[in-house]
């Protein structure tokens, strides 16, 4: 997969360095592009913000610096989609991600649909967002979504597309050596995973549940899954349909 961010920090991504996306880009499986957005300004000072148009508070990112480096990004090669704001759309056409808290939630099964793209753009954007001309400029030539990490409000999109990455690019195929690991996890099912155990039986006065050390699997899978849903009810309610529906699922 090829990744590309325009940023105005791209030393906030050398993180991209380590670890098992680190070792992805390596091996190839991750082809990672970090944009600086001031190299594409005109002015001594490297400006990319400006006061917003009808007044208010804080700075808007300026448009040009924004279509100078995604026209870059964009090759005139890349095709024209016909559904431009769509998940199912083609995967050989880029997708653009602007990370911003007036998106559409990331999820678990967002991040599985991304994985399967070829060229995913994420455009980081800092004090009170990017001129909105950008988005629909951008429109006209790729798929565009504005992509939120939850209700709240961070400084920037970095921390959002950091996230992001590290969702999507552990779906990659081969990026996680086990896949299996990638199976029984939160929100894989629709669940939150269950409680994990490891050596000493006993550690502190703390035991592990005897059900754990019994061997019989099928006895394992059903208590884990009871764990699943008891935990999701507690915590996460609203992440099961209903009531009844939660007790249907059951094994
Ligand atoms: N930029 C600022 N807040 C954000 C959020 N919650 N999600 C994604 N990008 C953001």
């Amino acid at each position: 997969m090829r990744i590309d961010i325009v940023t105005i920090f791209p030393e906030f991504f050398d993180v991209l360095d380590i670890s098992l996306l680190g070792k992805a880009r390596q091996t190839g499986l991750i082809d990672l592009g970090v944009h600086n957005l001031r190299d594409y300004t005109h002015d001594r000072h490297r400006t990319v913000d400006d006061t917003p148009y009808g007044g208010g508070a804080g700075m808007v990112m300026k448009p040009e610096p924004w279509g100078e480096a995604l026209d870059g990004i964009l090759r005139p090669g890349d095709d024209t989609p016909d559904e431009r704001t769509t998940d199912h759309a083609d995967a050989h056409t880029p997708l653009v991600i602007f990370p911003s808290p007036a998106g559409e939630v990331f999820t678990q099964a967002m991040a599985r649909r991304l994985a399967t793209e070829q060229h995913l753009i994420f455009g980081c954007g800092r004090y009170e967002g990017i001129d909105q001309r950008v988005f629909d400029d951008t429109a006209a030539r790729a798929r565009v979504r504005l992509v939120s990490l939850g209700d709240y409000v961070l400084n920037g999109g970095e921390v959002a597309v950091m996230a992001m990455i590290e969702a999507i690019g552990r779906l990659i195929p081969g990026v996680v050596g086990n896949p299996e690991s990638l199976v029984q996890e939160s929100h894989e099912d629709g669940l939150l995973e269950y409680p994990s155990y490891t050596k000493p039986a006993e550690w502190r006065g703390h035991e592990v549940p005897p059900v754990l050390l019994s061997g019989n699997h099928g006895v394992i899978a059903a208590w884990r899954h009871e764990q699943q849903l008891e935990r999701t009810r507690r915590v996460r309610p609203d992440l099961l349909p209903s009531e009844g529906a939660s007790e249907d699922s059951a094994p």
